[in-house]
């Protein structure tokens, strides 16, 4: 199969119709210079269950779940707990947040990219921003977040389908990149890297899970210095870091950079 037909086939599936069609497309494209084209729909299913499937263990249906929202059948503090990265957030989640406004002088614009269920959480935490803007591949998961927002009469906060990667993203004092790094580089790490640098932030906030999903510990932590360094060379200062029960949390400053 060739770029397009595997394009189509993947979004016309029941499994992936919910992704952005740049995020479909700029996979394929990825995966075609390596593999046959009798490979690429297998190679391609396999890096997105990858990059996106692995963290919901089973398929919400956002709809019937909006509903027992609005039926208050289910709480907020409920709904984090289906995506894998915010369930593990939330014991800390005052305390990792706690961490990231001693560290920053976040106010204005913020900007969390790769965001899974994670604006809930920050919905349900104390920390207020004038004007906060979430990104992520899943397109039924970004509307549920906008009709959450809706009913909770959060004008502030606003939802928007994207690839992380292919996304000219607007200048904020502060960009929230939880769990995302590993995801992007598995992806391309050549665009990781430009994206990193891109961005036009003050601050960026990074964080790596402490264990792998299958709950591996070993290994993990050396892997995150690349990371760090990466970041390091797009013009950021390591100002922070803290490990919490389940992930580490890295706070970077953009070097003479005026907002
Ligand atoms: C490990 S989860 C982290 C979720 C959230 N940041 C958290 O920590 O609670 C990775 C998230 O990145 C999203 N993602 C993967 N590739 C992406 C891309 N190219 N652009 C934007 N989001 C992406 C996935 O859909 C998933 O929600």
């Amino acid at each position: 199969m060739d770029v397009n037909s595997v394009v189509s086939s993947v979004l016309e599936s029941k499994k992936y119709r919910d992704l952005s069609e740049d995020l479909v497309r700029n996979v394929t494209v990825t995966l075609s210079y390596k593999y046959s084209d009798k490979e690429l729909l297998d190679k391609t299913k396999a890096k997105l269950r990858q990059i996106w499937g692995a963290y919901y263990s089973s398929r919400p249906d956002f709809k019937k779940l909006f509903g027992k929202f609005l039926g208050k059948k289910i709480e907020l503090a409920d709904i984090v707990k289906i995506h894998s990265s915010t369930k593990e957030r939330a014991l800390d989640c005052e305390k990792v947040l706690s961490f990231v406004t001693e560290n920053t002088e976040v106010s204005r614009r913020v900007l969390d990219i790769g965001c899974g269920l994670n604006p809930i959480l920050m919905m349900i935490t104390s920390l207020q921003f004038d004007d906060y803007i979430c990104f992520d591949i899943d397109t039924s998961q970004q509307h549920f977040l906008n009709e959450i927002f809706k009913s909770e009469g959060k004008t502030n906060m606003k939802a928007i389908v994207c690839d992380a990667l292919m996304y000219d993203f607007p200048r904020a004092e502060l960009a929230i990149l939880f769990k995302l790094l590993p995801v992007l580089n598995q992806i391309d790490s050549k665009k990781c890297d430009e994206f990193l640098n891109k961005l036009e932030v003050n601050y960026l906030v990074v964080s790596f899970p402490n264990r792998s999903l299958s709950g591996k510990e070993k290994g993990m932590r050396e892997n995150y210095k690349i990371y760090v360094e990466k970041v390091s060379k797009c013009g950021y200062a390591l100002i922070a870091n803290r490990e919490f029960s389940n992930e580490t949390v890295y706070i970077f400053k953009k070097q003479n950079r005026a907002m």
